[in-house]
């Protein structure tokens, strides 16, 4: 069953259109976020989706009806805004309580419920204390609660977990899976992190420049970028421009315009003899050997610019000729110690090189 669905959704502020032929169909209890970098629509997108910016052309519909006009109230959503929200004068529980007392719910439905959720975002014993009490994260927890309380059809969250440092966000990231898991509430979520996107979604949706680039699953996203765009928003990688120089069945032979020799294997985007092409290399899928025999299909001699440890993976830096291949070597198979000023090489499979014609997106 379809939740919701964007046919062909525009908005313009004045005459300067911010969300251009967004199309998208949510299934029931999917889990959906919205990618992209600063400004390229996402919360003008989810607020058309809440009720409180109406689209300049197309159509919203919430489970099948068109939703055009209809105020936030009739539409039956939770939402979390990226700062937070709460009543500072209000208890949790109050803040918690406050959709249900407009939905005149009786008191000790109410209690049971602000109970309940208290316990879905595991703060059983703060019902009492007031915003200013709580830690940040607890108070995003809090906004969440305060989301799922009312029951909504449809759970809506404007990168509630911006505002917290790196290791809570990744724990709270942790908890929003598992109760997304647990009550499988149909879920849109904004975020300009890709970690965050790839860990939590069913589907994510590239955004830039009100544009729509990709939709598809973390895999797909990762391994079939539709764009350039989306392939270098995702991760680091490495790029270069060449030429299609050889094809011999499936595997393609490029040369580098710093005249390097790389194998790929055959490509979701079909490239032409002799057309210039940009590739790309994902640093973790670049092993470094001591040694030039290879399992790989590709193979360069280099020197070690720069090693730096990371803890769980070094990131180094090699010189190959006039190019320099970013590589993210793990632990695991850097039992050798990684000197700068080292002579290395790098291998890769034919299979993790992405080539996209250049100039063509
Ligand atoms: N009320 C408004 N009036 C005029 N322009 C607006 C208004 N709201 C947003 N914009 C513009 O619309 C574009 C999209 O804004 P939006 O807030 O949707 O971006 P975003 O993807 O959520 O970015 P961020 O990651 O920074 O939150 C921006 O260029 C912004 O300046
Ligand atoms: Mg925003």
């Amino acid at each position: 069953m379809i939740d919701v669905e964007l046919r062909g959704i525009m908005k313009k502020f004045q005459s300067n259109v911010v969300v251009q032929n967004f199309n998208l169909q949510v299934e029931q209890g999917e889990f959906i976020s919205f990618l992209g970098p600063s400004g390229c629509g996402k919360t003008t997108t989810l607020n058309m989706i809440a009720g409180f910016l109406d689209p300049d052309g197309g159509d919203l519909l919430i489970k099948g009806q068109r939703m055009n006009g209809v105020p936030p109230y009739k539409r039956e959503l939770g939402m979390v805004f990226q700062t937070y929200s709460l009543f500072p004068h209000m208890t949790v529980a109050e803040n918690i309580a406050y959709g249900l007392k407009l939905r005149k719910v009786n008191k000790q439905e109410m209690q049971e419920r602000v109970n309940r959720v208290l316990g879905l975002v595991k703060l059983p014993n703060v019902a009492d204390r007031y915003p200013k009490q709580l830690s940040g994260g607890q108070r995003q927890r809090i906004a969440i609660a305060r989301a799922l309380v009312i029951e909504p059809s449809l759970l809506l969250l404007d990168e509630p977990l911006s505002n917290l440092d790196a290791k809570l966000r990744e724990e709270l990231r942790d908890e929003l899976k598992r109760l997304h898991h647990e009550i499988g509430v149909t879920t849109i979520f904004v975020t300009h992190d890709q970690e965050e996107a790839l860990a939590l979604s069913d589907r994510i949706v590239v955004m830039n420049h009100g544009f729509v680039e990709q939709i598809g699953t973390p895999l797909e996203i990762y391994n079939q970028p539709a764009s350039e765009f989306v392939h270098t928003f995702i991760g680091k990688t490495n790029r270069l421009e060449g030429e299609v120089i050889g094809m011999d069945g499936d595997v393609l032979t490029l040369r580098t315009t710093g005249g390097m020799l790389v194998k790929a294997a055959k490509q979701q985007r079909t490239v032409a003899l002799h057309e210039k092409v940009i590739i790309f290399i994902r640093p973790e899928k670049i092993k470094l050997t001591d040694t030039a025999v290879s399992e790989e299909a590709n193979r360069v001699k280099g020197y070690l610019q720069l090693a730096s440890f990371l803890g769980s993976y070094t990131e180094c830096e090699v010189k190959v000729g006039e190019h320099t291949l970013s590589a993210k070597v793990q632990m695991t198979d850097s039992s050798v110690d990684r000197q700068e000023g080292q002579t290395v090489y790098c291998q890769w499979n034919a299979d993790d090189v992405l080539v996209m014609p250049a100039g063509r997106g």
